[in-house]
């Protein structure tokens, strides 16, 4: 979950090791330090804190150097200060190291090294790699590296510089994501994410699991396996990312701009996508599996919260659209179960990031019982698209701030493509597929309209300003949606708000309702549930409870029952959670701007969860 970036070449690596840490912060951003190559040592700068004031510390230092290496924090092992912050040095200040993931054996590593006189000064696990790659140093900072990483559990992105060798970096993966990347000539980079680099070039090599490799300003690149130092030939993939993905264009915050994205994401995640004339969705990515999705009978879905949320609708739609049995898990949860895995059933990955650690762990164990494993991922790139048999790419464009928004809707987007596609080698008539294909067309331009009311959003805001819990109320397919509109509201204002079904409310948490709490209930005109959830915002009303309806345009009626109603166009129910999901995202938004909080860099959380 942190976010690890090296270079060397003819610059001063310095303000590019800060720029690359800016556009990691997501990632982490509890301390950051950085490595740069002295005249004769290694200079560490660290801080507890985010890159801002790491930059701050160093402004006056005028450094100048040639390599580099820098970190931003997401802590596992020992609090966020400035010791524990990376860099690490091994005894002898001879080498550096940054790292991203877990040492799972750190403790036995630590007693080992201990043992041999070694000294440690920090909490962290990181230091022992450190420790263990001085120990296996005998001249060559590659072997001893790769040596030393044979005795490592756990999971790891590293970069590591040498005193006595400028101009070289090494770095290495397993289990956590890392780049590496050509710029001019004699000069490369390393980063967690090409977001770091991609201000530099687009010419970018994806380390695969199990790789080491060494950049050097002179020597070029050498690529191998861990394992048995076999030499790999290195691909280079030109990336194809445009600044302003990863800038703000004008927006306060990343969460804002990427949810005024939405018209165009979902448009981009259609896109060539959707066959008019035969009702139909046309999934490239699933073309190999065709005789094989004709064949289903048992469809699962993974992932981890929001991408979770999106599962949970895609089980409605497939459901029934397709007429497929579908089970969702918490990736978490599946990887330690059993599951059982038969010849026709498909197993579908969903991830924003491609790189969370319990997604792919239940991906890998998936696949290991013989399961036929499909991704649903954003990154173009990331481990988990590479690690499945085929996929389908949301094509969101790059989410930095932490809460999800564009990656949500787009995952939904998708979800209801596969559904069309199942269903149209099955039951679900021709006349029904042309009448979806005309509905998810007419969705971009109805979240373009949607999004000029955003005003009305921030003014019932404050109804949740000062509230110190919320709840949010849907069934059937909108049930999810309350589930991540609570999560969202959780995530970036720090108001405890649960997402219930709102039958079952009356079962426990209507006991919570008071006229302090904001009742927030999905109840769209043509959701075949209105009149049920109409009975249940009367069920909150009656006990004093304050309601904001998220309701169909037009529907006046709903407005004497509740205290505010937030409108959305009208969309057939299956679509109903891409345009509900909307407001309760602004409302998540507005409600953390007017409390004061950092909306895109939220305490406790990364973007990226590449630990278990
Ligand atoms: C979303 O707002 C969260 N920050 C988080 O729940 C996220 O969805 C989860 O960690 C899964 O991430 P992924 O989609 O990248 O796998």
């Amino acid at each position: 979950m942190c976010g690890i970036v090296g270079y060397t070449g003819s610059k001063n690596a310095v303000p590019i090791l800060l720029d690359g840490l800016k556009r990691l912060e997501y990632r982490g951003y509890d301390s950051a330090g950085i490595a740069i190559l002295g005249e004769n040592d290694i200079i560490i700068d660290k801080v507890a804190g985010k890159v801002e004031m790491l930059s701050r510390k160093i402004e006056k230092k005028h450094y100048d150097s040639r390599t580099g290496i820098a970190h931003t924090r997401w802590a596992t092992h020992g609090a966020p200060n400035d010791i524990n912050a990376h860099p690490h040095l091994d005894c002898s200040g001879k080498l550096a190291v940054v790292h991203n993931g877990v040492i799972e054996n750190y403790r036995s590593l630590k007693i080992y090294l201990e043992k041999k006189g070694h000294q440690f000064y920090t909490e962290t696990d990181t230091e022992v790699l450190a420790h263990l790659f001085e120990e296996y140093y005998k001249g060559d900072l590659f072997e001893a590296v790769r040596e030393a990483l044979l005795n490592v559990e756990g999971t790891y992105g590293i970069a590591v510089i040498e005193r006595d060798n400028p101009g070289r970096i090494i770095a290495a993966r397993l289990g956590s994501p890392l780049v590496v990347a050509k710029g001019e000539a004699g000069e490369y980079f390393v980063a967690s994410d090409v977001a770091a680099i991609v201000r530099f070039t687009k010419d970018v090599i994806f380390l695969e699991e199990g790789e080491i490799v060494a950049v050097d300003a002179r020597e070029g690149i050498k690529l191998a396996d861990i394992k048995d130092n076999r030499e790999k030939k290195v691909e280079v993939h030109t990336i194809d990312m445009d600044l302003t993905e990863i800038e703000k264009n004008g927006y306060p915050h990343f969460m804002l701009k990427e949810i005024h994205e939405q018209a165009s994401t979902i448009l981009n995640a259609t896109r060539g996508r959707l066959d008019a004339e035969n009702g139909d969705a046309i999934l490239q990515g699933l073309a190999d599996y065709n005789d094989f999705f004709r064949n289903v009978n048992r469809i699962i879905l993974t992932a981890c919260g929001t991408s979770w949320h999106a599962a949970l609708i895609g089980e409605y739609l497939i459901e029934s659209i397709a007429g497929i049995p579908v089970e969702v898990e918490y990736a978490s949860e599946f990887r330690y179960r059993n599951p059982i895995i038969e010849e026709k059933t498909a197993l579908f990955v969903i991830s924003q990031s491609g790189e969370t650690a319990d997604t792919l762990a239940a991906l890998r164990e998936a696949k290991r019982k013989g399961a036929r494993v499909f991704g649903i991922c954003n990154v173009v790139g990331s481990t988990i698209a590479r690690e499945t048999d085929a996929g389908v790419y949301i094509h969101a464009g790059p989410e930095i701030g932490v809460a999800s928004t564009k990656a949500f809707t787009s995952q939904v987007m998708v979800l209801a493509l596969i559904a069309l596609y199942l269903g149209r080698r099955r039951d679900y008539s021709l006349s029904q597929g042309k009448n979806m294909v005309r509905e998810i067309q007419a969705l971009p331009e109805k979240i373009t309209e949607l999004l000029q009311h955003e005003e009305d959003v921030k003014k019932i805001a404050r109804y949740f300003r000062k509230a110190e819990n919320a709840l949010f109320l849907g069934r059937h397919i909108n049930y999810p949606v309350a589930l991540e509109g609570a999560l969202k509201l959780k995530e970036i204002s720090y108001i405890h708000a649960e997402g219930y079904p709102a039958a079952e409310m009356k079962h426990g948490p209507i006991a919570l309702i008071d006229e302090n709490m904001p009742c927030v209930v999905l109840a769209n005109d043509d959701d075949i549930m209105y009149e049920k959830v109409i009975t249940n915002i009367q069920e909150v009303k009656a006990r004093n409870g304050k309601v904001i309806a998220v309701a169909t345009k037009g529907n006046k009626k709903i407005k004497e029952l509740v205290d505010d109603v937030l409108y959305v166009p009208f969309t057939v129910q299956a679509l109903t959670p891409v345009i509900n999901t909307i407001p309760l995202q602004l409302l998540a938004y507005f409600t953390a701007v007017e409390r004061g909080c950092d909306v895109d860099q939220p305490r406790n959380l990364a973007k990226s969860v590449t630990v278990e």
